[in-house]
């Protein structure tokens, strides 16, 4: 039907395929009483797909990405595929998805559920109640500059190289959307780079400053890289939105991730620009990797990529309430002691992956009726 809202569904590798069982799961819920059409379909991405194809991406696959509507990736790579020539590891499927699609801003919530703010590293009073969204540049700086490689130099010494490099559009168009994002939560942005050392930092410090004159109602500050890691553990209450680059986004998303006591929490949403149609690309991850240490066990915490759905009704189809309604789920099915093991808690009751995903469905069918 014309209608149809297309997913791609891309499991992975480790624990993807069973976490990506619960959202398929809550994807048929939403298709059969909420009357939201969805027509899924499945592709290998990483590991399985150099298995089965010799590549982590086939192009046939680079295709059905792009002519979805949206992207849902569980994780990527393993033990298995670590020692592969670096253009054909795991990752590599999951970066050209990222490239290919324009996929330049990354979305990624560090938010404390009421009942996990004991799960913290921090104290509980640091933590409760935080609410922080990281906007990562992803498809630009030094994960992708060039010139980059190994090069043996006339000596015999062999160098590394990889380029930090960031043009004025580029950094425009994550800023608008950072700029966009803090309008529509507690108006306040900051931006984070390393202007005092690097020069694509000074660029990137000025272009945001420029395009405020747009946005005069948010509060715009800056901040160096290493200060917003410490700032991060210190007092991360004072953030609302951070815009920074591919890598310092990479570290500082994974600091913020941790405040909330698990990685198994964190969703995100990587998107494109839209076109002339309204249509843009875009893909929904969890932070966590592929955790193969405990991939198959039925133990994963399916909540990230549950949350991960929730961004991908709230940002692709502008489904808020449905969004909301799975959001509250979640909290709801932590807050009456439910605990896959990475977020479990003296007097609360362990769930396998699979009965999350059971718990997660009943509170849905109570909530919406
Ligand atoms: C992430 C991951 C990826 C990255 C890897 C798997 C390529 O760490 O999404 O944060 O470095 O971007
Ligand atoms: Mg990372």
């Amino acid at each position: 039907m014309a209608n149809n809202k297309k997913l791609l569904i891309l499991a992975g590798d480790g624990i993807g395929p069973e976490v990506m069982t619960q959202v398929k799961r809550v994807v048929t819920w939403f298709d059969k009483t909420q009357g939201l059409r969805f027509d899924v379909s499945d592709g290998l991405v990483g590991g399985c797909s150099i298995d089965k194809h010799g590549t982590p991406l086939t192009d046939e696959t680079m295709n059905q990405a792009k002519q979805a509507d949206a992207v849902l990736l569980g994780a990527v790579g393993g033990p298995k595929w670590d020692n592969l020539p670096f253009e054909i590891k795991p990752e590599r499927g999951l970066l050209r998805l990222r490239k290919d699609m324009e996929l330049f801003a990354n979305l990624r919530p560090a938010l404390v559920f009421d009942a996990l703010a004991e799960a913290s590293s921090l104290k509980t009073e640091l933590v409760k109640g935080l609410d922080i969204m990281i906007v990562r540049e992803l498809t630009g700086g030094v994960y992708f500059g060039s010139p980059r490689g190994i090069e043996t130099l006339p000596n015999g010494e062999r160098r590394g190289i990889n380029t930090q490099v960031y043009t004025t559009s580029e950094i425009q168009r994550v800023a608008r959307v950072a700029f966009e994002l803090a309008r529509k939560r507690n108006g306040k942005l900051c931006s984070v780079e390393k202007a005092n050392v690097m020069e694509s930092g000074v660029l990137w410090r000025e272009e945001v400053t420029k395009l405020h004159a747009d946005y005069k109602d948010v509060e715009l500050s800056h901040m160096y890289a290493d200060n917003c890691a410490m700032q991060l553990v210190r007092q991360p209450k004072q953030f609302d939105v951070i815009v920074t680059d591919n890598l310092f986004g990479d570290l500082l998303s994974d600091c913020a991730a941790m405040l909330t006591g698990s990685l198994g929490m964190l969703p995100s949403a990587s998107l494109g620009a839209a076109d002339a149609n309204g249509k843009r690309y875009a893909l929904y991850e969890p932070v966590h990797g592929s955790a193969p240490d405990i991939a198959g066990k039925d133990l994963a915490n399916p909540l990230a990529s549950l949350l991960s759905l929730s961004m991908m009704l709230r940002y692709s189809f502008d489904l808020a309430k449905e969004a909301d309604l799975l959001d509250t789920a979640a909290k709801t099915v932590v807050a009456n002691g439910f605990r896959t093991g990475d977020i479990m808690a003296p007097g609360c009751t362990k769930v396998s992956t699979t009965q999350m995903g059971d718990e997660i469905l009943k509170t849905l069918e109570k909530l919406a009726t």
